[in-house]
């Protein structure tokens, strides 16, 4: 950062200027930068493709980076933001075959017939409108987490706040593992999250086609729904610019939510009554913990509080303002929405560059 940077110090933590821009560390993980005179969003565009390599190793070394203040930010200049600027490459976990936008939508429709899941519809091939705030707390997660691959980076832009709170929850993933107690590190270390669905309805010929293509193992139950397996993925990966360990949650499933649930209630205080994450109650979702050998390890309710506890007292909660656009390291951070009232809230989001799980493990 040093060739663009001049540091000051203000505040207790630091704030540079980079490229014109006030650079400030809000919290260990999140560094916003903000405009000076010029706001528009081709200032913004100039600074992203002189700096990118700067950029991206400072979301790689810090975890989130938010360019806040700029105007005239929509979701076709977000897009090249992104991939033109950025030079980010698309790799949505749930569109790899990048098939256009209506197609994909209409898959991500036929897989919440037979599976479940949250809501959210493609506007582009590449951009996603995340579903509304509501009265639940999402459990922590990596984008496409539930999979060994998924993207390295999510991006993520405000066209309009929630009416009230509706928050994105981010918290360091890294800082978590430092902060486990030494036996659930011993436990964790070498572990895989064994995740798999039971269909919300019974399986047909249809079906059993499209599941051919997926990477699930399918097991018919005897009231003809079928129990669909994914291949384990690594609960702790090493990350790959700094060694640091951090776990990999995909806290979606159902036998975690009420955990999620209460823990949310516990930790974040004064937001009301919080139910239960309705996209994991819907999903049917098992989560199980195995170790190197496939064997199932302890991963019981108990455990699972801890866990919640410790991510949700560690949280960063960011207040969207319109016009934000952050980059967040999807390895090193995990994310959750938070509650809230939706009004006219809208955030989009651009899953980039692949990262295989497997390939990091400890
Ligand atoms: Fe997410």
């Amino acid at each position: 950062m040093t060739a663009f940077s001049t540091a000051l110090k203000e505040r207790g933590h630091r704030r540079d200027i980079i490229d014109g821009l006030i650079s400030e560390d809000i919290n260990e993980f999140v560094t916003i930068l903000s405009p000076g005179l010029d706001v528009s969003v081709d200032r913004l565009r100039e600074i992203i493709r002189a700096n990118r390599d700067t950029i991206i190793r400072t979301v790689t070394q810090r975890g989130v980076l938010v360019f806040r203040g700029f105007t005239g930010i929509d979701s076709k200049t977000f897009n090249r933001l992104i991939l033109d600027d950025l030079a980010f490459i698309s790799n949505n976990a749930f569109n790899l075959k990048n098939v256009p936008g209506f197609m994909a939508s209409w898959l991500r429709k036929y897989s919440e017939s037979l599976v479940g899941g949250d809501y959210r519809r493609y506007l582009d091939r590449n951009t996603v409108r995340l579903g509304p705030a509501a009265d639940s707390v999402q459990g922590p997660h990596t984008e496409g987490g539930v999979c060994s691959e998924k993207s390295r980076f999510i991006a993520l832009c405000c066209l309009e706040p929630a009416e009230h709170l509706g928050e994105t929850g981010i918290c360091d993933f890294s800082d978590i593992w430092n902060k486990l107690p030494p036996a659930q590190k011993e436990r964790y270390q070498t572990a895989s999250n064994l995740y798999a669905y039971t269909t919300r309805r019974r399986i047909h010929w249809f079906d059993r086609l499209m599941l051919r293509y997926s990477p699930y193992t399918v097991s018919t139950l005897l009231s003809g729904k079928a129990e669909l397996a994914l291949p384990p993925c690594p609960f702790v990966v090493k990350h790959p610019e700094t060694n640091q360990l951090c776990i990999q949650p995909w806290a979606f499933a159902k036998n975690t939510n009420g955990s999620v649930q209460r823990m949310a209630q516990a930790t974040f205080q004064k937001r009301g009554p919080l139910t239960k994450d309705c996209t994991a109650e819907e999903l049917n979702m098992n989560w199980r913990l195995c170790d190197s050998n496939g064997e199932i390890i302890k991963w019981d309710e108990k455990d699972h509080d801890e866990f919640f506890q410790l991510i949700f007292e560690n949280a960063y909660l960011m207040q969207w303002e319109k016009g934000d656009v952050a980059i967040v390291d999807n390895v090193k951070c995990g994310h959750w929405r938070m509650n809230g009232k939706q009004g006219d809230r809208k955030i989009i989001q651009i899953q980039a560059n692949h990262f295989n799980a497997d390939d990091h493990r400890p």
